[in-house]
């Protein structure tokens, strides 16, 4: 095997593992969109057009949210240098929550400064709280976690924190726990940290799995902006 295959065959790996998320992340996506089709149905089977249009709206907005998946996603897949801005990490968080749910969580957000920016690739900023706000609540579900986000600068860098009062990441997985198929939960990929490190990785910055406490607590580092 030549070196350029080498290349290849990792290449191909990362594009499969990211391929693997992105339809895992549509999955939940296309759910929204067929529920909010069948009542859309319903109600206009029934002449009732008003009572459809916020359903119709729902689609509309998950559409637009499933192509943001792929584009993002396949941003990264790619391996291109990245396509930075500043961006506003309140915004993000919100954004983040998009596909979430109502009461399925409480939030606690505590940005400081309440301007306070990245610079990232806006889309995979997204993608990366959205993976650990969801296995936050997938770990206590049926009860809905207490979240809190936690952002600070620190010398030309942000520190997120992202902290839950579950039952913690299994101590038999913790060490590999962001590495691909690494899962401890059932229906689970080991996907999404995988992908999460990779987005943290692409723009230069890190995660990691803080040791001790109660429940669990991710750290994430992105450059400022
Ligand atoms: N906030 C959390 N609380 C408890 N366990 C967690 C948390 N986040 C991740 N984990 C554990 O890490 C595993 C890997 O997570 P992930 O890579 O997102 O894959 P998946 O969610 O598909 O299992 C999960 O199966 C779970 O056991
Ligand atoms: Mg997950």
């Amino acid at each position: 095997m030549s070196p350029d295959d080498q290349d290849v065959r990792e290449r191909l790996a990362v594009v499969g593992e990211i391929a693997a998320e992105v339809a895992h992340e549509l999955r939940n996506v296309l759910q929204v969109v067929s529920a909010s089709a069948y009542v859309a149905r319903h109600e206009a089977s029934h002449g009732d057009a008003g009572a459809a249009l916020p359903h119709i709206l729902k689609i509309e907005k998950n559409a637009r949210i499933a192509h943001g998946i792929v584009d993002d996603l396949m941003a990264l897949a790619r391996g291109e240098t990245l396509q930075s801005e500043p961006v506003l990490l309140a915004e993000a968080v919100v954004a983040s929550r998009d596909t979430i749910e109502p009461g399925v969580a409480q939030w606690d957000d505590d940005v400081e400064p309440h301007d306070l920016r990245v610079r990232a690739h806006t889309g995979l900023v997204v993608r990366l709280l959205h993976v650990l706000y969801d296995n936050a609540i997938k770990a206590c579900a049926p009860r809905p976690p207490r979240i809190v986000t936690r952002a600070r600068a620190a010398s030309g860098r942000v520190i997120i924190q992202v902290s839950d009062d579950g039952p913690g990441v299994p101590a038999h997985i913790a060490a590999r726990v962001f590495e691909p198929l690494v899962t401890a939960r059932q229906g689970g990929t080991g996907l999404g940290l995988a992908l999460a490190r990779r987005i943290a990785a692409a723009h230069g910055g890190s995660i990691a799995l803080v040791a001790g406490g109660t429940g669990a607590t991710f750290r994430v580092e992105l450059p400022g902006a």
